[in-house]
């Protein structure tokens, strides 16, 4: 089994101001055949996903192999362009709600006229919308990440930073540990040569090495000392926002620990914004404010994550918090097994994605998608499932794309098919599957066990309120232009934090 490290460090209150702010992001790879190589489809590796991140959260964001977690981190830092959708950088929150409230309408409007939604074009010649689009459009010159250009996207480029799963392949093999760490600087012509170095020393006790690992190429440290550099590398901008995609899963379960407790003393005292995602559902109970669970390029369920883990609504969630190993040996817990492979997100299944593993699938799942609707009376609780009808909830009234859907079918499962059943106690065993893509993770953690993991550490979570995610994007296409630039670098030394 992997064990849960042990983490010293506490999760401390994010803030409620909104960093990033994702609505309806897409992002297609095209495929290309033939001898001409021309265009023959599309993996729709990210399909219109919706969340936000606060100043100093950790969003943990899970889900199986190819689900397109890394690529939706690639998004947030512009190291990719999306296919549609927005990142809303620093959003006001009036701005924020007006965005919504934008999305809405033109989500009404799209159903109302029968518009395809992940077509944004469709909704260029309905008239009403026009004035929605215009006003969106010049919100996004404003806001969008993806309407920087130049010197604006230099800077912003700073503020965001990634630390990659393998330690050893992010960093050059040919280089000092120093000029690896101060290289951004550099880059980012900040400072002297002298005050580059300066920092770099700073940055190399900050993560707990010393000055003499200065002076070391990459392949003289261990795992988690090469980790450490990495981390000391993308802190060396003073960013906001950190992409840690698997930081820990190439390391050991004591260095696992050390470096998260580091993440933890970072997010502190820098107020640091993180993604973090990881195959580690332990982990990322530990370190999360929130939870992204993603499905086939999709959001299936996001919710703060005690009450994810407490309650977890989605079908999907609720087999891959089934798969999370019990200290206890004594305890007996019936596991969901999920019948089948993660079909290809290159032709996804129609209506809900999940339908063709689901144990609880009904017949409209396979005709109608469900939309994101926050559940009960929370507003910070969201699921994509047919399962979940509308209710009372006001914040109800932001998705509409179910009152305009016919409902074709009672919503009771057909029928669980004999392979998918629950089962219970040591009969049962996990079965999630497990890829192997390009991106190299290990794969199904959570669903290998035999022994008891550590007890978790007491948490202080917030569990900082997302606003309402929306839907799909729909009008993608009208979207592309520079937003307002970052804050500038502190005085005084420019490397040092404000
Ligand atoms: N550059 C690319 N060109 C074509 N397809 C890609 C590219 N990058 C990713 N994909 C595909 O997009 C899908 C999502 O990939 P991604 O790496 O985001 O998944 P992931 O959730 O991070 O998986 P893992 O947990 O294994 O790291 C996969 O099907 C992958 O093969
Ligand atoms: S919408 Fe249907 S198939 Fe999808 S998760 Fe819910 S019950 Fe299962
Ligand atoms: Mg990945």
């Amino acid at each position: 089994m992997e064990e849960t490290p042990r983490l010293s460090a506490s999760l401390h209150p994010a803030s409620d101001e909104l960093l990033i702010s994702v609505r309806g992001l897409r992002k297609y790879f095209p495929i290309r055949g033939g001898v001409l190589s021309t265009h023959v489809g599309d993996v729709r590796a990210v399909d219109g996903i919706s969340f936000d991140i606060h100043r100093g959260e950790t969003v943990g964001l899970v889900g199986e192999s190819g689900c397109g977690k890394t690529t939706a981190g690639r998004l947030l830092l512009r190291l990719i362009e999306p296919t549609g959708g927005q990142a809303f950088y620093l959003p006001p929150p009036d701005v924020a709600q007006r965005v919504d409230t934008i999305y809405r309408e033109l989500r009404k409007l799209a159903a109302s006229r029968n518009l395809p939604e992940e077509d944004g074009s469709a909704l260029n010649a309905v008239a009403e919308a026009q004035p929605l689009l215009r006003e969106l459009s010049s919100i996004a010159d404003k806001y969008s990440l993806y309407r920087m250009r130049g010197r604006k996207l230099q800077e912003l480029r700073g503020k965001l930073q990634i630390v990659f799963q393998d330690p050893f392949s992010s960093l050059s093999p040919r280089m000092l540990v120093r000029d690896i760490i101060a290289e951004p600087m550099a880059i980012h012509h900040l400072g002297t040569r002298r005050q580059r170095y300066e920092r770099v020393a700073e940055l190399l006790q900050a993560v707990g090495l010393n000055p003499d690992h200065l002076w070391r190429f990459p392949h003289e440290f261990s795992g988690g000392q090469r980790q450490r550099i990495g981390i000391a590398r993308a802190l060396a901008l003073n960013p906001e926002f950190v992409v840690l995609d698997e930081p820990t899963s190439a390391l050991d379960v004591s260095v696992q620990a050390q470096i998260l407790n580091i993440l933890l003393k970072l997010q502190r005292e820098q107020n640091l914004a993180y993604l973090f995602i990881s195959h580690h559902l332990n982990v990322i109970r530990a370190v999360s404010h929130r939870v992204v669970v993603m499905y086939l390029g999709k959001v299936a369920e996001t919710a703060p994550t005690n009450e994810l883990f407490d309650n977890p609504l989605h079908p999907y969630t609720q087999a891959l918090l089934a798969a999370i190993p019990i200290p206890d040996p004594t305890v007996k817990r019936e596991r969901i097994i999920l019948s089948g492979d993660v079909p290809s997100p290159a032709s996804p299944p129609s209506g809900c994605r999940f339908h063709t593993r689901c144990p609880m699938v009904m017949p409209i799942c396979s005709k109608v998608e469900p939309p994101l609707i926050p559940v009960g009376n929370r507003k910070d609780h969201f699921v994509a499932c047919h399962l979940y009808p509308e209710t009372s909830n006001p914040a109800m009234g932001l998705f509409t794309s179910r009152e305009n859907v016919v409902v074709i079918a009672p919503r009771e499962p057909v029928g669980i098919p004999s392979e998918s059943r629950p089962l219970s106690g040591a009969a049962a065993s996990p079965d999630l599957p497990r890829g192997d893509n390009a991106s190299g993770s290990r794969q199904g953690e959570w669903a290998q066990g035999n022994g008891p993991p550590p007890p978790l550490p007491s948490m202080d979570r917030t569990g900082s309120l997302p606003r309402t995610p929306m839907p799909k994007d729909p009008v993608s296409s009208t979207l592309g232009a520079p937003i307002s630039p970052p804050s500038s670098p502190a005085e005084g030394n420019p490397l040092r934090p404000g």
